[in-house]
């Protein structure tokens, strides 16, 4: 980040944090900073401003340098106090080297966290510098609203179902006596249903944490999609579901695509399960390769009402569901983080009959050559 002068040795630039670090344009561009960067010298005049720093705090180069930092930087607390005055960069202990992260709000309503460097040219001697940066903080506000959302949603999601079981067994527990046989069943199957629901949910979570937290392992090897597909038909027609709501294209040739199977498995399932629960009628796995061979195409349709289109932008968020027919509304999100994480990508449309049609791709080639 720091460019050295030419002509001035290392050693002169990697100073101890201590020591006040000056920062005239010719030595740091401070304009390549992400954050908004303001020094003042001893008197607290603003000797150097980047432009991440004046687009922050809405003003011209010509107004900041130059001027007095508590004029150029009307920054108060949320309580309206003037942080010059409580901070007291200038003032307070002689030890005080930094002032850690603050909130703070400057005039319009705009939020920004700030941190301090105080420089002194000798330890417990005054303050001849300070180093103030400045990050706006509606992105981060935006994403611990968007935390405490998901928290709350979370939580409500899981107390449906724990509320029945604790209602079921507390029932069962204490008139076992008075049910039938098939009453008892018809209870212990709810039981069995909705901790299902609770497991998948937690397991759809902690997958949506590690796509979020950027964590997905992916232990690729080559894969033969067309297989997966079939295993999977297998399995639904083996748990009771008629064979002919199965359709399985294959357009050979196909290129060869390096992935994670079990991963693939999960996309593949996801969007059938979809298919069956929330769609109708046939449905229909595409496979093909892509007319340069460089992606495998896969699309997976059902003859259903499909999603309106109005809804597509909403279709990959959290917790989505057009209608409630039991799922957790993570499921799409859940298979665009696999899909994005083997570099590829994942649509909604409407298939040829009316339904809703899902298509997602997957590069070709062995791991050096996909992202
Ligand atoms: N094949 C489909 N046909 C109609 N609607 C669908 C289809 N697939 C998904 N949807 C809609 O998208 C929503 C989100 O799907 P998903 O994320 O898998 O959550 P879930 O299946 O748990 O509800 C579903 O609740 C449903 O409203
Ligand atoms: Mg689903």
């Amino acid at each position: 980040m720091t460019s050295v002068t030419p002509g001035v040795p290392e050693r002169q630039a990697a100073r101890p944090a201590s020591m006040p670090v000056r920062c005239p344009s010719q030595v740091c561009d401070l304009d390549v900073l992400p954050d908004g960067v303001v020094v003042t010298d001893a008197t607290g005049v603003v000797t150097a401003v980047n432009s991440r720093a004046l687009a922050i705090l809405g003003a011209d180069r010509d107004a900041v340098l130059g001027a007095d930092a508590r004029v150029a930087l009307p920054l108060q607390d949320l309580e309206g106090r003037s942080w010059w005055t409580c901070a007291d960069p200038y003032g307070g202990l002689a030890t005080r080297t930094r002032i850690s992260e603050t909130l703070l709000a400057l005039p319009g309503d705009r939020e920004v966290f700030l941190t301090a460097t105080l420089g002194r040219e000798r330890p417990r001697g005054p303050v001849v510098q300070v180093v103030v940066v400045l990050r706006a903080a509606a992105a981060r506000r935006r994403a611990e609203q968007k935390t405490s959302a998901l928290i709350s949603t979370v939580a409500h999601e899981l107390r449906s179902p724990l509320t029945s079981v604790k209602g079921f067994t507390s029932t069962l527990l204490r008139r076992w006596d008075r049910f039938s046989d098939d009453q008892k069943r018809l209870m212990l199957e709810t039981i069995e249903s909705d901790t299902d629901r609770i497991t998948r949910l937690v397991a759809e979570l902690l997958d949506v944490s590690r796509i979020d937290s950027g964590r997905l392992e992916l232990r690729r090897q080559p894969v033969d999609l067309p297989r997966i597909v079939e295993r999977h038909v297998e399995g639904l027609v083996a748990s009771g579901h008629a064979a002919d709501r199965f359709v399985l294209q294959v357009q050979e040739p196909l290129p060869e695509v390096w992935a994670d199977p079990d991963r693939v498995e999960q996309v593949v399932a996801n969007l059938m399960e979809n298919a069956l629960r929330h769609g109708a009628g046939v449905v229909t796995v595409a496979i093909a390769g892509s007319p340069g061979q460089d992606f495998l195409l896969v699309r997976v349709s059902d003859e259903g009402e499909g999603i309106p289109e109005e809804s597509y932008p909403m279709v990959f968020t959290r917790f989505w569901h057009s209608t409630r027919r039991g799922g957790t509304g993570l499921g799409l999100y859940v298979v665009r983080g696999l899909v994005q994480a083997h570099g590829g990508t994942i649509s909604v449309g409407r298939a040829p009959c009316g339904g809703a049609e899902f298509c997602f791709t997957l590069p070709a080639g062995a791991p050096e050559h996909v992202a």
